[in-house]
This record gives C-alpha cells, structure tokens and sequence, in this order.
C-alpha cells in the first residue's frame, strides 16, 4: 500500500473519488447544462495539464486560466480590467443588493475600506467565544440520543455554520429567526440562484421572467432583514455600543472610511449584512463537510485532529482545512468579464470576453501539484515546501481576496476541532460522496455518518 508522511506518523494515500471527466470537449449545450448541474463535468482530463484554455460561446471567448503567472496578472497586476460578470450580478444582487461582492469601483473602494477594520485577525479574535458557543451546542444536539443512529451531518453542519453566522452578526442565537433564514436561503438556492439560459443570453438591463421572481424575492428578504435587525436592536436596548464591539454588526455600525470619515446607512449595512451571512456561511458548511468525509476515511488523520483538540494552538487541524479546501474549494470558480482589451499568454483578450479561473481546476493541476488528487494535510503544515501563492486559491487573490478568509479558517478549524474531539466520526454507509459545483463545490448526496462519543 503506497504510504505518506504525516506529523510522526504514516498513513495509507487517500484519492478521495471524483466524477469521471468527459473524454472530450462537450459541445455548447450540455456544457451549459454541465454548468447548470455540476461544473466539473465541464472539462476533459486535459483541462487538468492546460495552462489556459478558451472556447467560444455565444460570440465570445471564454478563457480558463490555469497557470499561477496568468492568474496573478488577471488577479492582480491588472485587476482593475476584470470585473464581475453580469450573470453573477443578475443571480446575487436580489439576495446582496450593492454589498461589498458585487459592488465596483469607486463604491466597492468605499467599502472594502470601511469594512477592513472589522475583519483583521485581531477582530476576528473578538467573534471566537460566539464560535465555540454555538459549535458546543452543535455537539451537544449531536450528543441527544433522539439523534443517535444514521446522522445527517451535512445539515447538522449547515445549521453550525447558519449559527455561526448569526451570533458572530447579531450576538444573538438563530432560535426565533433561524428557520425563516434557512428557508430563503433554500429557496434561492434552489431556483433564482441557479444560472438559467436566458441569464446567459438576455442583457443585464432587461428583466427575464426569473428576474421578475427574484425582485419579488428581493421585497420579501429585505423586510426580513430588517426585521432581524430591529430586533437585535431591541434585544440589546437599542443602545449604540461604545467601546468593545460584541459582534459584527456593532463593528459595521462603528465602521468609517478612513479616506473620508463616511460610514454606512441603514440600507447599505443591511446589504453588507446580507453579503456576510451569505458569503460565509454555505462556503464554510461544505468545508466542514468535506473535511468531516475526508476524516472518515482516514482514521489516523482523524485521531491526530482529535488529539490536538485539547491544545490552544491547533496547526494540524489548520492544516485539514486548508488540505480540504485545496481538494474540495469552496468557491469552485471566480469568474470575471474584461472591461478593456488585454494580453493573456499570448492570446488577445477583447472586452466583453469572460475569464474563468477555477480553483478545482488549479488545485488538482497535473503540472502544479505533487500527486494532485491525494488528500495529504502534510502539504500545508508548518516546516512543509511553501505552497505557490497564485497555485492555491481558496480564498482567491488580490483587491478582492475573500474579505472574510481569516474569520473562516479560524471558524473551520475551531468548529472541526470541537466535533472531532468530541466524536469518532465514520460513515454509516459505503456510497461515495462526490463532489457536484454550481456556486460551492457541494457534496452530491448529504452522506449519512455514525457519531461515537470518544472516552
Ligand atoms: C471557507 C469559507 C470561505 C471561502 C472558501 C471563501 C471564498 C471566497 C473567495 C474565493 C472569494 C473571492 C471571489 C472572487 O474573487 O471572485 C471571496 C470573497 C468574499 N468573501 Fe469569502 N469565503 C469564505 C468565507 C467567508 C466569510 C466567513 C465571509 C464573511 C464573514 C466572507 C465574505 C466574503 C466577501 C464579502 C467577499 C467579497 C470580497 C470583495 O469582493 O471585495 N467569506 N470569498
């Protein structure tokens, strides 16, 4: 059996599976229809060896980039020339309106200024005891015997990580708003946010029927969120918070640009409100997921998480994550449209063209990574080979790197610490879990798991 190393100890190499690659380039329809279901099935082996790849479709080019000196250039060096793409604002902007994801220029400059503050390392230590609260919690639902048996542990997560995201937002539990929370969620998951033809095909500034459904989404989520809001603020006296910050949203309140003294309106908070919950909390969920079918198939990997999880620092169980999130990346692809002509590796890029980089792609290439496919936490664990900046990108790079990285990975390795110390986790069934993307790299079926309390 081939063997890898890990912190003083062997284990069996683990290829997680993964869906069979088309044998060649699909034609234009079943690879939209690929997009629509899961965009892995997009590419043939060869998009795994490809440093950038292009095909046509409707009139223009679509590049994927693959080779870490391209992916800086579009990333950084010349970032101002790649902006969202119109489909991905057609399919967010009901749900996050002019937050800091799909927000541009002069006004996304504003706000990624002004939010900054609130997502350093050291803010982010501020969010840690609404972390491990709501991840004890988690356990402690696990732990009832009503939940003993088969455990849907994707749900169980999604639920973690929708708690997560609302204490760390409101200091407040999701008891009373959680479910209605859950059910946009799902709702827009299900249909508006999922890429349909004529989100391809129709220009951005006429509305398509799903349009029309999704302003209609839109009312209802945007009186949601208010009320939340006011009823946060109520909870809590509705006293203006001086001093320490008990949550993000007291830290967004307090937020100014520090170019021009100018915070956030009302409305504008709520879209950053909105942004957050959304941006963090799927991602999150499927990366603990993952991490947690990884594990089961890998008992020495996850006795060495759960002998960490008694210790302050935590750097193998940092290293699952990022482990897990080079295989399984969250954010399956970044996706941008170019706004003026440029040069990518020799080709002409012209203006309206879109440029893919996808960090599935990146993260399993042939020519970038030693045995691609081979779950091996090793790679990141301190005193390891340094892992090419612009080859790994769960957080993608750049102006508009994941605002929220450092909140996440403190997040996923707390949340992970505190589930695996507490149970010995294995699948309660033989079929494999393989990844499905449209937005998140999502597991295809929620895999049932046997939970058993450690000694
Ligand atoms: C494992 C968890 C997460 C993953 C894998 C992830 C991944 C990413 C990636 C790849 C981007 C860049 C997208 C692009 O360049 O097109 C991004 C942007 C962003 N993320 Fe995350 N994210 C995670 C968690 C979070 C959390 C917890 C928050 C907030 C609390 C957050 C908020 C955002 C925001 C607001 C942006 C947009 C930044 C901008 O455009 O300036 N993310 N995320």
């Amino acid at each position: 059996m081939d063997m890898q190393a890990a912190p003083g100890f062997a284990v069996p190499r683990l290829v997680p599976p993964v869906p069979a690659p088309p044998e060649r380039e699909l034609p234009t329809l079943r690879f939209i229809a690929a997009m629509r279901v899961n965009g892995i099935g997009c590419w043939p082996a060869s998009a795994y060896e490809a440093p950038l790849r292009r095909r046509r479709l409707f009139g223009r080019t679509r590049f994927t980039v693959s080779d870490p000196d391209l992916v800086r250039h579009v990333l950084v060096d010349n970032a101002a020339n790649y902006a969202r793409t119109p489909i991905t604002i057609r399919m967010l902007r009901p749900m996050l309106g002019d937050g800091l994801l799909i927000s541009e220029g002069t006004a996304w400059r504003h706000q990624r200024r002004t939010l900054a503050p609130a997502f350093t390392p050291r803010a982010v230590e501020t969010l840690v005891p609404h972390i491990l609260s709501a991840s004890d919690e988690a356990v402690a639902a696990l732990e009832d015997p009503a939940a003993r048996g088969p455990v849907d542990l994707f749900a169980a997560l999604q639920r973690l990580a929708l708690e997560i995201a609302g204490r760390t937002m409101f200091s407040v539990g999701m008891a009373r708003h959680g479910d209605r929370l859950r059910g946009f969620l799902e709702a827009y998951a299900a249909r508006l946010g999922r890429p349909h033809l004529t989100d391809l095909l129709v220009p951005l500034r006429f509305a398509t029927p799903l349009d029309r459904a999704r302003a209609r989404f839109r009312r209802d989520w945007v009186f949601f969120l208010d009320e939340v809001i006011a009823d946060r603020d109520e909870g809590q006296g509705g006293r203006e918070v001086v001093g320490e910050a008990r949550d993000l949203l007291d830290l967004l309140r307090a937020a100014r640009d520090p170019e021009t003294g100018r915070g956030f309106s009302h409305e504008e908070l709520r879209d950053q409100v909105a942004t957050m919950i959304l941006a963090g909390h799927e991602t999150t969920a499927v990366t603990l997921l993952w991490a947690c079918t990884l594990l089961a198939l890998s008992p020495q990997t996850q006795a060495a998480v759960a002998a960490e999880a008694a210790s302050a620092e935590k750097p193998f169980t940092r290293a699952v994550i990022e482990e897990t999130l080079r295989l399984y990346p969250a954010a399956f692809v970044l996706a941008r449209r170019a706004v003026g002509p440029d040069v990518l590796g020799g080709e002409a890029v012209e203006v309206g063209d879109s440029v893919t980089i996808s960090p599935w792609l990146l993260h399993r290439h042939r020519k970038l990574w030693r045995d691609p496919d081979a779950f091996d936490p090793g790679r990141f664990l301190p005193g390891a080979p340094p892992v090419p900046r612009f080859a790994y990108l769960p957080f993608g790079a750049g102006p508009r790197v994941c605002i929220g990285a450092a909140f996440a990975l403190t997040e996923a390795t707390l949340a992970l610490s505190r589930i695996v110390g507490h149970f010995r986790i294995e699948r309660a069934d033989a079929r494999p879990v393989l990844p499905a993307a449209v937005v998140t790299t999502q597991p295809d079926h929620a895999p049932a798991f046997r939970l058993t309390r450690r000694a």
